[in-house]
């Protein structure tokens, strides 16, 4: 049940005077479409579906500055070369015909808010035309951030095409554990929290001349700080330029805080879009949304599909479930290319969702929010909306961030109906009703600032000397609770002392661009001297949760193959550094990968992040150590930065949390989920069915004190179903 109070009849839908769109019965003997004189025969596809969904048209999002001389798509003959391709889609996007406009605007102005629909060519013209005018003599560079790592590669790759360069020379992107960018790069995309960690290093950015913080809308946590950070720099470095830009019309907001800096306004191209609704809510939206793009395969003239989904497992699961029944009805309907995209995908199926769709057949695009505004993908002209992403929140009180799945804001919903008509008119299936939207979906999304656990932020504010957290320049200020639980937090890790200032072990965890969590972990190895073993660890957690893989019809295989890097219960960190050392005893082989049934990929990854680490090691003067027989030190490391994440065993079977009281489960992929041990510690929580631990390892009580005592004193770590721990036995502090 999605919608708790949603049950809502036709009549109190707002729109459910208006016009019936077509009906389809699918499942039953026939399909009625376009207002019931075409019948098709549909036994074909009966088992395609087992109900069809019923669709209500809604409304028409209007299309804006429609011109139909630029209704085709320009015709392009074989002959053309790649290139001469490329420069005539240049000239063909909307943002084109202001080039000069706007570079005068930018001349004018050191500020400048740039507003345009997705796919009008600001993330990829903006910086071109720029390099073109000169902005990049004298060896500067044009720096362009984004939220998502996904559309920072992809969109350089594709500039870097345009450019006639290779990726990575003159046009480059960095990203979080990879820097594809080399001393010539003149363009660079990056992440929003890339840009942020360059501050460390070069606090006045005197390495260039442009900065375009470019996805404004999506208000980041990193981006809202880069605000804050380059107005601040702007008003000493008169010579650097700053773009703010948007895909929403929102722009007063940027200009407001920019000091009134001017609008640029490109004006878009948009065919209208016809949005429908459910007319019943949707108990399952995975089912809804399978059904809805067999619908529209079937029902729908040519046109590519894009469907919204929250993350990468929804996407994976829709598209197993579309493959298998599209292979079930072979021949009898057209080919149907089934593309993914999402933050984790591997580069080299990126590209994938880009090629052309080959005659005769269609794509449908399996997308995470990335596809709202930071990516444009041509040629859509159906959108499926489930109404849902994949939010962070945070508790303040109890200091637990976690990541849900929620309604979008009505904001998201109009961008995500929008994609579907920039290349003619479009339509935007809604898979929850008319009622839902106007009742149960915010205005607009909370900005991720007011949401998050600010430890990281506050650790890289005070690296970059600012002190005063509550003066500084936020366009809207995190909640002053989540400011404190922040310097306790730090304070706790031994990053700030009682004043608030940054220690020497707090400006070595800045070094590392990794939670303060991991990076104390780290630190704090030197002292336990296994600095080897504990980055390894580190990486292996920074990859995710895409080491192990688990095939449907060979789950038992792949769980004992797991399970021998178990052996002895060693817990889930230390089966982690099993994996990688094992791994590199093979030579970091990739037969031994297949065999243990794990992600090869996952593997590499692990091995470059762990690379980097050393590299931060040496940075921070921390001496490779190694002890690796010894597996309670390495445990000890652990506690030091995670022993804010602890949890008891309750008779029950499940666990409590040590401080802040909340029930807690192992997850079942652990190795110590049928162990069951009293203490535990874990690296995070997640809440599926229940909220569940992943990354355990058992913990000695006695460590916490030991370990943490401005947050631990004996009382919390009595075991007090056991035998009471001698008193006195806390050993002094440590860290
Ligand atoms: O930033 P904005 O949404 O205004 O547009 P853009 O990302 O610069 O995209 C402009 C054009 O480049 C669109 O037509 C995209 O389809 C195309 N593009 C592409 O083909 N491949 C990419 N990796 C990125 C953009
Ligand atoms: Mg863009």
């Amino acid at each position: 049940q999605r919608y708790r109070d949603s049950g809502v009849s036709e009549k109190m839908n707002p729109f459910a005077e208006q016009e019936a769109w077509e009906e389809h019965q699918i499942g039953k003997a026939s399909l009625r479409y376009g207002s019931k004189n075409k019948k098709q025969d549909l036994t074909d596809y009966q088992y395609v579906f087992e109900d069809g969904i019923d669709f209500i048209k809604a409304s028409v999002l209007d299309g804006i500055q429609y011109e139909d001389e630029m209704a085709g798509e320009p015709e392009v003959s074989a002959a053309k070369s790649l290139s001469e391709k490329l420069q005539e889609d240049k000239k063909s996007l909307p943002i084109f015909p202001y080039r000069e406009e706007l570079l005068q605007a930018i001349n004018d102005h050191q500020i400048l808010v740039i507003v345009g629909e997705t796919g009008s060519g600001k993330t990829t013209q903006i910086p071109q035309y720029l390099h073109e005018a000169g902005f990049t003599k004298d060896g500067k560079k044009i720096g362009c951030t984004q939220p998502r790592r996904v559309a920072a590669m992809s969109v350089s790759a594709r500039v870097s095409q345009e450019m006639g360069v290779k990726l990575g020379h003159e046009v480059g992107y960095s990203i979080r554990f990879e820097d594809c960018t080399s001393e010539k790069t003149i363009l660079k995309y990056m992440t929003d929290g890339m840009l942020l960690r360059e501050f460390l290093g070069e606090p006045d950015l005197a390495s260039y001349s442009v900065i375009m913080v470019d996805e404004a809308h999506e208000r980041t946590l990193s981006t809202d700080i880069l605000f804050g950070l380059v107005k601040d720099i702007a008003r000493f470095r008169k010579d650097l330029k700053l773009l703010i830009s948007s895909a929403t019309l929102d722009a007063e907001k940027f200009s407001d805080f920019f000091d009134s800096a001017p609008i640029f306004k490109i004006p878009g191209r948009r065919y209208p879009v016809d949005v429908h609704f459910t007319t019943a809510p949707e108990a399952d939206y995975i089912d809804a949304a399978i059904v809805t793009v067999l619908q529209i395969h079937v029902t729908q003239p040519a046109g590519d599909i894009l469907v919204f989904l929250t993350g990468q497992e929804e996407i994976e699961t829709i598209d197993e479930i579309l493959k298998h029944r599209t292979r079930g009805l072979g021949t009898k309907i057209a080919e149907l290319i089934i593309c993914p995209i999402y933050a984790n995908l591997p580069t080299e199926l990126q590209a994938k969702i880009f090629e052309p769709t080959p005659e005769g057949a269609r794509k449908v695009v399996l997308a995470t929010n990335i596809a709202e505004t930071s990516l444009t993908i041509d040629g859509i002209k159906y959108v499926v909306d489930p109404g849902f992403c994949k939010i962070k929140s945070y508790n303040p009180r109890t200091g637990m961030e976690s990541l849900l799945i929620n309604p979008i804001s009505k904001a998201s919903a109009m961008q995500r109906a929008g994609r579907s008509g920039r290349t003619g008119p479009g339509k935007c299936f809604r898979l929850y009703t008319a009622y839902n939207y106007e009742n149960d979906l915010d205005d607009n999304t909370i900005p991720e600032i007011q949401r998050s656990n600010l430890a990281n932020v506050v650790l890289s504010l005070k690296s970059l000397g600012i002190h005063d957290l509550v003066n500084f320049d936020f366009m809207d200020p995190p909640p002053s609770e989540a400011v404190l639980k922040a310097l306790e937090q730090l304070y706790a890790l031994n990053a700030l002392n009682s004043r608030g200032e940054l220690t020497k072990v707090g400006r070595r965890m800045a070094e590392f661009p990794l939670d303060p969590m991991l990076s104390k972990m780290i630190v704090a190895s030197d002292g336990y001297k296994c600095s080897e073993e504990i980055i390894s660890i580190a990486a292996m957690l920074s990859v995710g949760n895409s080491i192990f893989y688990r095939p449907k019809d060979k789950q038992v295989h792949a769980d004992n193959a797991r399970l021998n890097f178990h052996t002895g219960n060693v817990g889930d960190h230390i089966a982690l550094l099993n994996v990688y050392n094992a791994w590199k005893e093979t030579n970091f082989s990739t037969q031994w990968c297949y065999e243990n049934y794990i992600q090869v990929r996952s593997m590499k990854r692990a091995r470059d992040i762990r690379d980097q680490l050393e590299g931060l090691l040496e940075r921070v003067e921390i001496e490779i150590t190694s002890n690796p027989h010894e597996l309670d030190p390495i445990k000890k490391a652990i506690t030091a930065g995670f022993f804010h994440h602890t949890a008891r065993l309750q008779k029950t079977g499940a666990y409590r949390t040590i401080k802040n009281p909340q029930t807690v489960h192992i997850h079942p992929s652990s190795g110590l989920a049928q162990v069951l041990p009293r203490w535990a510690i874990y690296h995070e929580l997640v809440l599926t069915s229940k909220e569940y631990m992943r990354q355990v390892t058992e913990l000695k009580p006695e460590w916490l004190v030991e370990i943490a005592p401005h947050y631990y004193q004996l009382k919390d770590v009595e075991d007090s179903s056991t035998k009471k721990m001698p008193r006195g036995q806390g050993k002094a502090p440590i860290s």
